[in-house]
């Protein structure tokens, strides 16, 4: 009822919507109303009530609950049961309770702030309170565990495309990173369970630096790191970001899942890679080896070429990829 009575609201935005109007279009109580309308208000909805005017809503906070991003959502199944917070530890091991709970394929978890967000390879995650994006989606597909590494580049591709729709250009670094003017705006961390030849779900975690200010982040990342907003000067728009995020990567998923076809969602990590045709090195369990970055496959492996031209395939689970001289 209260997403009703918000949409109501919404609809005749800077007009007053009687208490008479409401009840009788939804059929609720007038006290009922008042409850919900007080419920909003203590959300951060700026809402004017005046007597026998009724309620006009002034401003929406920027907070990224099913009700404010659904406004921009398209997506037939993602994104349609979001699972909101103020403050968790981290959105990836919320979803995989959720996953235990029975909770079904699309479904998404975001949190406004996460106090041990989680990176890849057993790093932190920075992600202060409404500030950045923080969510992860939970996946059941019918595909063999070694094609999980296809729902990274997936994910990937529908990162930098939503990114590029509201007009920043970015590239992806494999296999899970987004860059802006060579430093870090996103990060991807895929989770699986499964067994040898069966996957039973996934997890794929998104955090954004959205508006991030340079002195929000910690000392010790802050040459490898940045947000939209430092780069463009522009605040961005939180929940059309992740509307936007959410109809790419589902157009991408069906892709696969239907086609079993991963061309535009490799394509677009290949046409805007920040490594191919670049050295790299490639840290692999604490060892270093130096390669040039020559192309992404179809399996969204790196495909690399040694010193002596041995051509070989980088799987993305144990390795860090990093420039010569740096980050990139
Ligand atoms: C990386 O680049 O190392 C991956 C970072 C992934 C961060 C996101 S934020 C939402 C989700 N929850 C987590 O704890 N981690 C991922």
């Amino acid at each position: 009822m209260k997403e009703k009575i918000l949409k109501l609201l919404k609809d005749n935005k800077n007009e007053f919507v009687s208490g008479q109007e409401i009840s009788e279009q939804l059929n609720v109580s007038r006290t009922a109303i008042w409850k919900y309308i007080n419920g909003l208000k203590e959300e951060g909805y700026e809402i004017e009530s005046v007597s026998r005017k009724g309620h006009m809503l002034l401003s929406t906070p920027d907070i990224l609950n099913y009700e404010e991003i659904s406004e921009y959502l398209s997506t037939q199944h993602i994104g349609r049961e979001i699972f909101y917070y103020d403050s968790i530890d981290s959105t990836n091991i919320k979803a995989k309770e959720l996953v235990y709970n029975n909770e079904g394929h699309g479904t998404v978890v975001i949190a406004e702030e996460q106090t041990h967000g989680r990176g890849r390879l057993g790093r932190d995650w920075s992600s202060p309170n409404r500030k950045g994006i923080w969510m992860s989606i939970i996946l059941k597909p019918q595909i063999e565990p070694q094609d999980a590494a296809k729902i990274t580049q997936i994910a990937a591709a529908a990162v930098w495309k939503a990114i590029n729709q509201i007009g920043v250009i970015t590239q992806i670094k494999w296999p899970n990173d987004i860059v802006l003017n060579g430093k870090k705006v996103c990060g991807i961390l895929t989770e699986m369970s499964g067994e040898l030849n069966r996957l039973n779900y996934l997890v794929v975690g998104i955090g954004i630096n959205a508006n991030i200010d340079n002195d929000e982040f910690p000392k010790k990342i802050l040459n490898m790191a940045t947000s939209l907003k430092n780069e463009t000067g522009k605040e961005i728009n939180r929940r059309e970001l992740v509307a936007l995020i959410l109809n790419n990567f589902e157009a991408l998923y069906n892709k696969l899942i239907n086609d079993n076809s991963t061309e535009e969602a490799i394509k677009i990590c290949k046409e805007n890679s920040a490594l191919i045709g670049k050295n790299v090195r490639l840290i692999i369990k604490g060892e270093e080896k130096e390669a040039k970055a020559i192309d992404i496959n179809e399996d969204g492996e790196l495909i690399v070429k040694d010193k002596e031209g041995n051509i070989s395939k980088v799987i993305s689970g144990e390795v860090s990829v990093r420039g010569l001289y740096g980050y990139i």
